[in-house]
């Protein structure tokens, strides 16, 4: 940016014309997080872009996850002076610019050449703190290397204490000092949408495959190829055996997952010095246990709507989640697009709040450049929203702005 925000009065730095004129030509008319997502399904094959934008079943719940958030509406205040206006948040002892971060998103690296590092490192420069996912292609080793401050690691765990003990060992070898275990997925879900589209993790090499790469040449040359070449076949590095990702034969571990139980919880707890987190609550009797455990956090979540279809979405549970956990850090994603939704969030009570799939597909379409942009957009929707609502800090973002929509009053608001 020659003229960067910084430069600008508080009331010009958030025009969308300055921020549009400061992105990189191809990113010009990337004008929300959105935008990102036809170019990614152009650049993307198939069935991995499938992958990443499905749901489960009948989809009930991955668009519930972003009407929902029509069902509030805001009620702003006036004449409030608003020039020093700050989003920054504090979490886990750390100042972020921004009260959200990236959720964690397996197979990365697949959609986006070097996606794990492009988001965390695009997050390290826009300190905002990203989530590494148990299901990448990247080692946790290296991911935490290029972006020390601002990357915790998510973890996939079964039910047994060897497996947990040693990747909780591996972790804080490694300078993690945030431990989010996932806890939505004690089977698989049952993504139709994976097997119609030929989708498998590892993937299954045959001829429709091979076309449905050709059929991508940008992606093929770009992010596959380069990958290749660059660093061999990758593998799922973070989850169990190591398991490449093209394979005829190989199967990733999953086995056990269904046995994990808060017993485990209490074992990382003890092995675990960091900051331990649970993603995936969705019941407040759950985030009472979580508290109970000594858990630092929780992220209320249905996973992208990607596990069990018509579970709830987050926003519908967060305020009895946040009137039950105390003390507990309460987070939140699942469907958050625009800076409304996230303060809409963050006014029922969440601290703070993490975006999945378009900061993917903004690394897929441009690298760490596109997802820098896409933080920056959220960023400054955020910054104009605070103004107009009459707000000058987070902590000000409160119920007194929301009613319901539709004046009946669900979340007990007015
Ligand atoms: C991985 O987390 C997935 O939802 O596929």
């Amino acid at each position: 940016m020659s003229n960067t925000a910084s430069t600008l009065s508080s009331a010009d730095r958030a025009a969308p014309h300055l921020i549009s004129a400061a992105a990189p030509p191809s990113l010009r008319l990337m004008l929300a997080l959105e935008d990102f997502e036809a170019p990614a399904r152009r650049y993307i094959p198939r069935p991995i872009y499938g992958y990443v934008s499905g749901g489960v079943e009948r989809n009930v719940t991955l668009n519930w996850n972003r009407s929902v958030f029509d069902d509030l509406a805001l009620v702003p205040r006036m004449l409030i002076n608003v020039s020093q206006r700050s989003q920054k948040t504090q979490l886990f002892g750390r100042s972020y610019d921004s009260p959200f971060g990236i959720s964690p998103m397996g197979g990365t690296s697949l959609a986006a050449f070097q996606g794990d590092l492009a988001l965390a490192t695009a997050a390290a420069t826009r300190n905002i703190p990203m989530i590494l996912s148990g299901a990448s292609l990247t080692p946790l080793e290296t991911v935490r290397q290029a972006a020390p401050n601002h990357t915790w690691f998510q973890a996939y765990l079964p039910g047994e204490t060897q497996a947990i003990t040693e990747l909780v060992e591996r972790v804080a070898i490694a300078g993690y000092d945030t431990l989010v275990l996932t806890v939505d997925i004690p089977v698989g879900s049952n993504r139709e949408n994976n097997v119609r589209n030929g989708y498998n993790a590892p993937l299954r090499p045959n001829l429709r495959l091979a076309l449905q790469c050709l059929a991508r040449p940008s992606w093929l040359i770009g992010t596959a190829l380069r990958t290749y070449f660059t660093q061999g076949m990758p593998h799922f590095e973070n989850m169990g055996k190591r398991t490449p990702l093209v394979s005829s034969t190989a199967v990733r571990e999953r086995a056990n997952r269904d046995h994990l139980n808060w017993e485990h919880v209490a074992l990382m707890r003890r092995l675990w010095k960091g900051k331990l987190v649970i993603k995936g609550i969705l019941d407040k009797r759950d985030a009472v246990i979580a508290r109970e455990h000594g858990c630092d956090g929780i992220i209320v979540s249905n996973h992208g709507g990607r596990q069990l279809d018509s579970a709830s979405s987050p926003l519908r549970v967060l305020p009895g989640i946040v009137a039950a956990a105390g003390d507990m850090t309460v987070m939140m994603d699942s469907g958050i697009r625009r800076g409304t939704d996230a303060l809409k969030a963050l006014a029922l009570g969440a601290k703070f709040v993490f975006v999945g799939r378009p900061m993917l597909y903004a690394a897929a379409v441009a690298g760490e450049t596109g997802v820098r942009h896409a933080i920056r957009l959220l960023h400054y929707e955020i910054d104009r929203d605070m103004a107009m609502l009459g707000a000058n800090s987070i902590s000000e973002i409160s119920r007194e702005m929301l009613m319901d929509a539709r004046g009946l009053d669900t979340y007990g608001l007015r």
